[in-house]
């Protein structure tokens, strides 16, 4: 039976929270040791370019990420786990690609029309105030992401799905125009996973403000914890564990009787306090040994260093025949 690949790309802004964890690092980890599956995890940093000009910080996010999967337990021996501009092949094909693009297809892109939307609402002169063209061709240089490796799964969250409908006319558009050398990809996203509210209520995020990141020291976490919103009820009184933020995380990380247990806690009535204390205690439980790992991570970077380095190698065992086939096709050859 032929390997399923699947492959993704984190996005290195910033530092990894609870809610990335739950909706994507954990699915991702657990797909990595499925051996039906050659898996593909990659920092996007090339991507990071786009939301950051801020080196120091593009570059502590790369170090950060890297050292929260491995620390999480990637197995980097069954996957491939590199750093996107560690892949020359990557951007050259962008270019190819961008020369088959419809620029009109492009227009389209949700993070594009967003920007012009709002350039429209703050009523600029020019619609494309402030956008770049890093934005403007982002679904590119992921179809390049995707389509170098010959993914057949990616897993994203739902605001990406376009991107992967782009991906995949890309593909179409070559293969018609040339030759079939491009796998189409499918788009897949988990129903199950959570999506986890922040401290403020709202969905966890970076944009936000609002996370709780996986691995503050155990004081911090506290902290953070008793920060979540909850509403005004008084102790005893019975509590609903529909929207509940603290419900929720919890149930992101707790095993099925556990669940039921707290539920029933709810319905009896449970202090927040108390179940601020409850979720404290669950998460720094699974947390805490990863944390020790993580922390040593940050600590001697030159071992993330050299796993990148050596996922680089095997990437590009992959990448280089593949972009050389792919610039046979296009006429870019020896003239001998
Ligand atoms: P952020 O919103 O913090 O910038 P990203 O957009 O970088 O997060 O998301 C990276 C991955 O984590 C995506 O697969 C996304 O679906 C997932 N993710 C982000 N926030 C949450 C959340 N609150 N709950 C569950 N999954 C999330
Ligand atoms: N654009 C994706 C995000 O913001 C990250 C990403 C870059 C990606 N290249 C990819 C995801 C290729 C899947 C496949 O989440």
């Amino acid at each position: 039976m032929k390997e399923t690949r699947v492959l993704t790309g984190i996005t290195t802004t910033g530092t990894p929270h609870l809610g990335n964890y739950a909706g994507a690092i954990k699915p991702a980890i657990e797909a990595s040791r499925d051996l039906n599956n050659k898996s593909f995890y990659f920092l996007a940093d090339l991507h990071a370019l786009i939301k950051n000009q801020n080196p120091s910080e593009v570059h502590r996010s790369s170090l950060e990420v890297a050292a929260t999967w491995l620390a999480l337990g990637l197995d980097t021996d069954n996957s491939y786990f590199y750093r996107q501009s560690d892949i020359p092949e990557i951007p050259e094909l962008t270019w190819i690609l961008s020369c088959l693009t419809a620029k009109g297809l492009m227009n389209r892109a949700h993070a594009y029309k967003a920007a012009v939307a709002e350039n429209i609402d703050q009523k600029a002169n020019d619609p494309d105030k402030g956008i770049t063209m890093g934005l403007f061709s982002y679904p590119v240089l992921m179809a390049a992401d995707i389509l170098m490796f010959k993914a057949d799964i990616v897993p994203v969250g739902k605001d990406q799905i376009q991107h992967l409908e782009m991906a995949r006319d890309i593909a179409m558009r070559f293969n018609h125009i040339y030759r079939e050398i491009f796998t189409l990809p499918q788009a897949q996203t988990d129903e199950n996973a959570a999506v986890l509210k922040g401290l403020d209520g709202r969905k966890m995020s970076k944009s936000y403000n609002n996370t709780i990141p996986l691995f503050v020291p155990e004081k911090k976490l506290k902290k953070l914890i008793n920060k979540i919103t909850t509403n005004s009820q008084p102790p005893e009184e019975p509590k609903e564990t529909k929207d509940c933020t603290l419900f929720e995380i919890y149930s992101a990380f707790a095993a099925k009787d556990q669940i039921k247990d707290i539920e029933k806690r709810y319905s009896e009535g449970i202090g927040w306090g108390e179940m601020k204390s409850i979720l404290f205690e669950l998460l720094n439980d699974h947390l805490k040994d990863a944390r020790k790992d993580y922390e040593y991570l940050i600590e001697n970077p030159s071992i993330v260093e050299e796993t990148l380095k050596k996922g680089a190698l095997k990437a590009r065992e992959e990448a280089v025949p593949m972009l050389e086939k792919i610039k046979d096709a296009v006429g870019l050859k020896s003239l001998v």
